[in-house]
């Protein structure tokens, strides 16, 4: 063929391939999401999601400690409660001495210098596993629940955490966050917004792990009241942008690889940092067809990790991050 133009020249072999790379993954990128139980026991693995534990606050603090010498400079901390601690107000989400303050500042004052972020939503303290209050009709009372995820945001900065990461979706939670952690005295505590979070199906084996699934029981944990409908790209974008108005630090996109358009459409609109979630459902299907054999497990995994940074992404939640990491070192 008379073909002057043969984009192939720069795929011939590795050395090319590897000096047109465009996009690079980093231990840095990588945030590892953690869970936390308050169990006798070291750990209690999720079925759902292999290789992932509940840990012991003490085995936590080791794990940091290893995901750190690995390069992650980040941990986003969650609780798995005890069901008799739970009730319909949450309570123990503002709690001062409840898990997560207590696992903040056992891994603040072992590793001051891996930044640790917190979750904001009642779902893992409330006994209907909503991320927030219910009114008497049983709908999430928006204006009650953000007074809740304020007091609960300063007692996870009180405790130490670094960013408040609030993922419950109520309208105007980060500008009340924010002013409830500039009146304690807490200028320094970030907010790391999920600002775009979907009602998906992926959060399954997640809601296993911290135990909001057992907690709803029978009926199917629907948060499509305040979660965004998967089919709607444009009202996350109004979404997102609605949170970076009112002094979200980083805006997120979750779940991650079904939404890679979220992602890059918030990359050209922000100029903030953009995280993404890589969910435990993402992680877990991989796992899934890897265990028959179906997927080349560690070449799925990469790969899943890479397209989400080449969206846009600037910081990666993700289960697979020691992996990675361990990789990477
Ligand atoms: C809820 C919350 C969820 C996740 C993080 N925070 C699940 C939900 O909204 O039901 C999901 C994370 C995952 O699936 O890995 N506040």
């Amino acid at each position: 063929m008379d073909l002057p133009l043969r984009p192939r020249r720069l795929r011939r072999h590795q050395a090319v391939r590897d000096l047109v790379q465009e996009t690079f993954l980093r231990s840095e990128d990588l945030i590892a999401p953690l869970f936390v139980h308050d169990l006798d026991r070291e750990e209690t693995p999720v079925k759902s999601m292999p290789g992932v534990a509940r840990f012991s606050i003490r085995r936590l603090v080791e794990e940091c400690r290893v995901l750190s010498g690995l390069g992650i400079r980040a941990v986003a901390v969650f609780p798995c409660l005890d069901p008799s601690l739970k009730n319909p107000g949450g309570t123990e989400g503002f709690s001062p001495r409840g898990l997560i303050p207590r696992a903040v500042t056992a891994i603040k004052k072992a590793l001051p210098g891996l930044l640790v972020i917190t979750d904001v939503a009642l779902d893992p303290y409330t006994s209907h596993g909503h991320d927030g209050l219910l009114d008497s009709e049983g709908e999430v009372d928006n204006d009650r629940t953000v007074e809740a995820l304020c007091r609960q945001a300063v007692v996870e900065a009180r405790a130490g955490a670094d960013w408040v990461a609030p993922s419950d979706m109520m309208d105007g939670r980060v500008a009340a966050i924010r002013r409830s952690l500039d009146a304690a005295g807490f200028q320094r505590v970030g907010i790391l917004a999920y600002s775009a979070k979907f009602a998906s199906a992926y959060y399954g084996p997640f809601r296993d792990a911290v135990g909001s699934r057992q907690a709803a029981g029978q009926t199917y944990l629907d948060k499509r009241s305040y979660q965004l409908n998967p089919a709607n790209r444009r009202e996350a974008i109004r979404d997102a942008l609605l949170d970076a108005g009112e002094g979200a630090d980083i805006l997120m996109v979750k779940p991650a690889g079904p939404y890679l358009d979220i992602v890059r459409e918030l990359r050209e609109q922000t100029r903030l940092p953009i995280a993404a979630y890589q969910v435990s459902g993402e992680y877990a299907q991989i796992h899934a067809a890897a265990n028959l054999g179906w997927l080349d497990y560690a070449a799925a995994r990469d790969e899943s990790v890479l397209g989400i940074k080449r969206a846009g992404a600037d910081l990666i939640l993700t289960y697979f991050a020691k992996e990675i990491a361990t990789t990477l070192a």
